[in-house]
């Protein structure tokens, strides 16, 4: 399983891309995986060049041609209406049926930790953010736009069948993984008809695992105890904002955005997987972005391929290079964005 098609994007995309396609390239060659990388230039400058998004008809390609899609990033300041982040990113969620968004929340050193009386092993957790419905899908309009009169609308659109299986993929993985609890977080004290689902299908699906215990937060209360005592999460399912603003907590926990890495799943389909950070416009081509996101998303897609030798040949290195202080600026070292990408091939 290798055929892996490549997308820098935009901003800082396109700078730790390239570090997490050398560290494809050295794991390829020392493990032999026959990994095949083929680079496609879809982000805002072909955008702004020949108004392609995504071709017509490159989703089916991807679904049948490649195993996985490996992505940097997407937005520019030039498209402030982020019309092609939405007709690649979110058409490749959504047409491709990735439903879940797997993001990981693990602190790799102490040092990264930025909370005081907890270490990096308190910090270990796991969210699946619902990927294909919620707010994101598009479904709303204006009425009298531009006037005082206007009306804004973007429904919040849960299905039972959506819900039911992003739930039931964090139980599951909850028991493959030996964790004994699942933490669901809504607002359904407030949105009472769309999170209410949420509250009867993890009720009912929850009581298919016995073993797992269920735990319920208001997202409100989630964020506080996020900081408060990360610890006690193993598990986290929510839908597709709130998946969105906490994994950006998540990042903090980890020591910042520049270490966080993210899949977006369906078991047996084709898979994407990018970094959970965006493309920091005011650091791009600067060689200052951490890598690290992106090489760890790297380490994610080997795993998720089958490769998981090559897979834990890159966690080592990363965790190494953390340890000996050999990283961008942001977690406290003073190398590029293409040293640490050096110094970890180096190491593999
Ligand atoms: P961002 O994640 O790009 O950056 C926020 C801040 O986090 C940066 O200014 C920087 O201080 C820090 N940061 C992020 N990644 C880093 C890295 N690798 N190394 C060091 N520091 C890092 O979020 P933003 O500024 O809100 O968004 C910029 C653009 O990216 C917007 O157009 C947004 O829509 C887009 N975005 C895209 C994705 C994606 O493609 N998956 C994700 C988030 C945001
Ligand atoms: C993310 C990003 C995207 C999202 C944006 C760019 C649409 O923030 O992947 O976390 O909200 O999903
Ligand atoms: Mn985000």
């Amino acid at each position: 399983m290798g055929k892996i098609a490549v997308i820098p994007g935009d901003g800082i995309g396109v700078d730790v891309t390239h570090e997490a396609v050398k560290v494809l390239q050295a794991v390829n060659e020392k493990h032999g995986l026959g990994l095949v990388l083929e680079h496609l230039d879809y982000g805002a400058e072909r955008y702004l060049t020949d108004g392609t998004t995504l071709p017509k008809g490159e989703i089916e390609r991807f679904e049948k041609e490649f195993d996985a899609i490996y992505l940097g990033a997407l937005g520019d300041p030039r498209i402030p209406d982020m019309r092609h982040g939405r007709e690649i990113l979110l058409a490749m969620r959504f047409e491709m049926d990735l439903f879940i968004n797997l993001r990981p929340v693990k602190c790799l050193a102490d040092r990264l930790c930025p909370l005081k009386n907890f270490g990096a092993d308190d910090i270990d957790f796991t969210v699946f953010r619902e990927n294909t419905e919620g707010l994101y899908v598009g479904l709303g309009g204006n009425f009298k736009k531009g006037t005082p009169d206007e009306v804004a609308i973007n429904e919040d659109v849960n299905t039972r069948k959506g819900v039911e299986r992003i739930i039931r993929a964090a139980f599951e993985f909850a028991v493959k993984h030996g964790k004994s609890t699942v933490t669901m977080s809504d607002k359904s004290n407030a949105v009472r008809f769309a999170h209410d689902l949420w509250v009867r299908t993890f009720d009912e699906v929850g009581d298919e695992y016995p073993k797992i215990e269920k735990q319920h937060l208001y997202v409100d209360a989630l964020a506080m105890q996020m900081i408060k005592n990360p610890k006690q999460f193993e598990v986290i399912v929510t839908n597709n904002m709130f998946g969105d603003i906490i994994t950006d907590i998540g990042a903090m926990l980890q020591g910042g955005l520049g270490l966080a890495g993210s899949g977006n799943l369906h078991p047996g389909k084709t898979s994407l997987f990018e970094p959970v950070h965006g493309s920091a416009p005011k650091y791009a081509g600067k060689n200052i972005a951490n890598p690290f996101a992106a090489i760890l998303t790297a380490e994610m897609m080997l795993d998720h391929l089958g490769h998981t030798a090559a897979a834990r040949d890159i966690g080592n290195a990363v965790k190494l290079a953390l340890e000996e202080g050999q990283t961008t600026a942001d977690v406290g070292g003073s190398l590029g964005t293409r040293e640490v990408g050096d110094w970890i091939i180096e190491h593999i």
